[in-house]
């Protein structure tokens, strides 16, 4: 087999100290895959003012068959263009229409609820991820005065919508999943959550078998809390998924260790933890590597690696069960805490014996 490009991108604060292990993890696996490091992030953006450079779409849309993305934002950018630029830019100019993020409990003593475990937290999001009230449509007019009007509009297209509710169906259908619920707020936002409505009433019909069920978004935060085993697949729109997939790592361990994927299917697509660049705990070996470890086994599976994906979430899984911890974990796993890198050697030395 050709060997497949990945470009790494670590991006700022945590995202180099967890991208580090990712990397080895990948390599230890004896793939064809080129993984390709690119340095851009507040200090590149800081230094000579780039965010990405021209071309560089067009190079991964062209010759990468995948991106490792580690984290972007710093607080000396407060603007936070440069992640707008760099991981914002991606999603959007490669149409990663899929904002895959599983929340699922790889052990019951990480669940924060009583009496929820394994059987219970195993819902995946579909959130939009190439529009909404992400596209920075909007202004403001006479700003800085008592006067001022600030604006952002929430786009909706008929196309955006009805593919990312199609994938959630898909995915259901193809996993033996029997639920569908859609979030929304489709009581207040009448023009644009209306067309999310009738798209999701639409493709249910396409999709006789499946559960197919609406929501209100403020419902469905409470809901997931009370009862989290009523849901399989949840589909929303791009915001309240980030907030929804916040709300689920805290059910399943963690930003520590939520990861995801930005898909288009049968294009160069993006895998990244779900959490941030964490700047309060940046550069002191606190970062919890496992959210980037599992991002990669879903790279992998999306690279066609099945049995590799299996393999090193299989690993992850077992340092969780029996290995040491980074001190996000302590509370619910107990002490002593490790560093990230102790966490990063003890997985690699797993999957070397799982070979
Ligand atoms: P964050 O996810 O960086 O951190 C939230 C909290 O979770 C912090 O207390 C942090 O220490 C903890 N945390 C996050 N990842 C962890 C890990 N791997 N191990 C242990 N603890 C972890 O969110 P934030 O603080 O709101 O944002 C910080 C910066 O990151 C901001 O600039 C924000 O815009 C950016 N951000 C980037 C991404 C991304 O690149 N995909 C995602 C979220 C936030
Ligand atoms: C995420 C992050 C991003 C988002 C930020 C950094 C732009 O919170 O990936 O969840 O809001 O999508
Ligand atoms: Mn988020």
């Amino acid at each position: 087999m050709a060997h497949q490009r990945i470009a790494v991108i670590p991006g700022d604060g945590i995202g180099p100290e967890v991208a580090r292990i990712g990397v080895r993890l990948l390599e230890s696996l004896g793939l064809p895959l080129q993984l390709e490091w690119f340095d851009f992030g507040a200090d590149r953006y800081l230094k000579d003012g780039t965010i990405l450079p021209t071309g560089f779409m067009e190079t991964l849309r062209r010759d990468f068959a995948a991106v490792y993305f580690g984290a972007v934002g710093d607080p000396r950018v407060p603007g936070n263009e440069h992640a707008k630029g760099i991981l914002l830019a991606m999603r959007f100019e490669l149409d990663l229409y899929i904002n895959l993020r599983p929340c699922v409990l790889f052990d019951d003593r990480l669940s924060p609820l009583k009496g929820k475990g394994r059987q219970e937290l195993r819902f995946t999001v579909f959130r939009e991820n190439t529009e909404g009230l992400y596209t920075s449509t909007g202004g403001n007019f006479k700003k800085g005065t008592p006067d001022e009007i600030a604006q952002e509009v929430e786009i909706n297209t008929r196309k955006g919508v009805e593919r990312i509710i199609e994938a959630a169906f898909d995915y259901a259908e193809k996993r033996g999943l029997k639920r569908v619920c859609m979030a929304d707020k489709a009581n207040v936002l009448l023009f644009g959550h209306g067309l999310w409505r009738r798209v999701f009433a639409e493709v249910s019909k396409r999709h006789p078998q499946i559960q197919a069920k609406a929501m209100y978004v403020d419902a469905l935060a409470m809901d997931l809390i009370r009862q989290p085993e009523a849901y399989d697949v949840i589909v929303t729109n791009n915001l309240f998924g980030d907030i929804l997939t916040d709300l689920g790592a805290a059910l399943t361990g963690g930003l520590g260790i939520a990861a995801s994927g930005n898909i288009h299917p049968g294009q160069v697509s993006l895998f990244e933890p779900v959490h941030g660049s964490a700047p309060d705990i940046a550069g002191k070996g606190k970062a919890n590597p496992l959210a980037m470890a599992l991002s990669g086994a879903m790279m992998l599976e999306h690279l066609g690696h099945a049995d590799a994906a299996a393999r090193l979430q299989r690993a992850v899984e077992e340092q969780i069960r029996s290995g040491s911890r980074t001190p996000d974990l302590v509370p619910m796993l107990g002490g002593p805490a490790a560093t990230t890198e102790q966490v990063g050697e003890e997985l690699l030395k797993c999957l070397s014996s799982t070979r």
